[in-house]
């Protein structure tokens, strides 16, 4: 059952969303060499807790983490651990917050130091992706668009593979509503969209095959070749003529500029 939301509250879960945003800034100054993901979770959680809401991703289905960080071959779903990070590392930080009862769920892709030029384009290639399938979702359109869209500018024009088992999600009351948002299909297909429909849209994009499994710990995913993958995710509320984005990268994107431990290139893609 796919449910609409009345403008006051994409009002509270834009308020929602940008306390994610706000987290993933605090995350991207803090990110250097040497710094476990641990410390990255714990940091989180705080600052969450700070700000007057809850880790939602926390006891998730028996989720042990406040965050998700998800470190090279690492598709989603990474368990914070003492693991330091190294130069040359990418990092996807996925975090949920409840605020006021409304979820914000979303998520970005870092790279401490330079991990070569293949997967900073992966990185690159995988956010516009993110902003193609946003431009569709606009209403009478249908989640197909969405999906094309992503699927066409990663696996089509740059040959990367699109992850089939994970997808995107409705966002509100609860973290994963209905309708499922794939990163792959048909143009024209699946439900259609409508005014006040609220998606988190979360392209998972490897550089190698699509294949994937999940280790024994029962959550984290990792590619089947070993090779990077990148996740970059937004809340979006479905508009007649342009989709309104509720949470907002430019505080992360202004941080992760000023941060000397960042890679910088990634910055310069369509909004
Ligand atoms: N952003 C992810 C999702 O939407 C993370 C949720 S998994 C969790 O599915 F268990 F950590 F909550
Ligand atoms: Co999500």
């Amino acid at each position: 059952m796919i449910i609409y939301k009345t403008d006051e509250q994409v009002e509270l879960m834009r308020k929602s969303a940008l306390l994610v945003s706000k987290t993933l800034s605090e995350v991207a100054k803090m990110l250097k060499p040497g710094l476990t993901t641990l410390a990255i979770d714990k940091l989180v959680g705080e600052y969450i807790r700070d700000n007057n809401a809850v880790p939602s991703f926390l006891n998730y289905h028996g989720y042990p983490f406040n965050s998700c960080i998800s470190v090279n071959d690492v598709v989603v779903h990474g368990f914070p651990n003492e693991n330091e990070l190294r130069e040359g590392d990418i990092i996807s930080v996925d975090i949920g917050v409840i605020l006021n009862g409304w979820h914000g769920d979303h998520a970005y892709t870092f790279a401490v130091g330079d991990p070569g030029e293949a997967v900073m384009q992966l990185i690159r290639v995988t956010k516009e992706s993110l902003y193609k399938g946003i431009e569709k979702a606009i209403a009478g359109n249908r989640i197909g668009d969405i999906a094309f869209a992503i699927q066409e500018h990663t696996e089509k024009r740059h040959g990367y593979g699109v992850v089939r088992e994970l997808v995107g999600h409705g966002l509100g009351k609860s973290l994963h509503e209905d309708p499922q948002v794939p990163n792959y299909g048909k143009r024209g297909s699946g439900p259609k969209l409508k005014e006040g429909l609220v998606l988190a849209i979360e392209p998972m994009i490897n550089l190698g095959v699509k294949d994937i499994y999940t280790e024994d710990d029962g959550w984290t995913v990792r590619t089947k070749d070993g090779k990077p993958s990148v996740h970059f995710e937004h809340d979006v509320c479905v508009r007649k003529n342009r989709a309104d984005v509720l949470s907002d990268y430019s505080p992360i994107e202004a941080a992760e500029k000023s941060n000397p431990n960042l890679h910088k290139e990634q910055t310069a893609v369509l909004q």
